[in-house]
């Protein structure tokens, strides 16, 4: 079955450690897997001419306006022009970091969506949450707000991203996280009615883990982080990944 494997790269590479990667990227074995590779926002035409067709460019964050005079900020329409067909919108560390609220996301969820860009829409719960019993609130909550009045069918991915286990190496078990991955997808696809939608686990995956992850049903594929940055684990993760 198709799987997803998404390669989040932050803001952790040099434009130097940018050629290894997609070299492996373009090297390995893809059978059934699906590749997107988020670079920062000035290593992306390098990434895209790299890109020997291999693989599907995406970026790590959006503005929700079209145009206009925003100092800083990067449209989902020049991301489309740019030739990312993913972008990643509400990652936790957009939220802690930046202040992203729920109304924030949603309107980068509907620009993308405007701008023929498939939004991968990150949600998950704290550590504190996780330890009140409330995970599955959270999330709901989150879902509700960020994809308001998005329409049925439209072309979206979420991601699980347990915020407790993104880059700590503490993993979320993969059977719990097909366990709230199932719930996610309940809420999405039946009680907000957008239809099928595929669900991705993020937080420590390595090339270890990745197959327990894969193997899972309700698991579509995965969000890596710091995994992804290193060339010689990102060769046997995406090897991993084909079973
Ligand atoms: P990690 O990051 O794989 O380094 O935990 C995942 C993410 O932030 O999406």
């Amino acid at each position: 079955m198709q799987k997803i494997i998404v390669a989040n790269w932050k803001m952790t590479l040099k434009k130097t450690q940018i050629e290894p990667l997609v070299q492996i990227i373009n090297q390995v074995e893809k059978k059934d897997l699906t590749i997107v590779v988020c670079p920062s926002f000035v290593h992306l035409p390098e990434v895209a001419e790299k890109n020997d067709g291999s693989f599907f460019l995406g970026a790590q964050d959006c503005f929700w306006e079209e145009h206009g005079a925003y100092t800083g900020e990067v449209s989902a329409w020049d991301l489309k022009d740019g030739g990312c067909y993913y972008v990643l919108i509400g990652h936790s560390e957009r939220r802690r970091y930046f202040g992203e609220t729920d109304e924030d996301v949603n309107k980068k969820v509907k620009a993308s969506l405007a701008a023929g860009v498939v939004p991968i829409l990150c949600v998950g719960e704290t550590k504190e949450e996780k330890e009140a019993g409330i995970t599955l609130e959270v999330i709901k909550n989150q879902l509700r707000k960020d994809l308001a009045e998005i329409a049925p069918r439209s072309n979206l991915i979420v991601a699980y991203e347990p915020v407790w286990a993104i880059g700590t190496g503490d993993f979320c078990s993969p059977q719990i996280a097909a366990e709230v991955q199932f719930f996610i997808k309940e809420e999405v696809e039946v009680n907000i009615g957008l239809g099928k939608t595929p669900v991705l686990y993020g937080g420590s995956v390595d090339d270890a883990n990745v197959v327990d992850f894969l193997r899972q049903n309700y698991i579509d594929g995965v969000l890596v982080g710091g995994a992804s940055t290193k060339p010689d684990v990102l060769a046997k993760l995406l090897a991993n990944s084909i079973f």
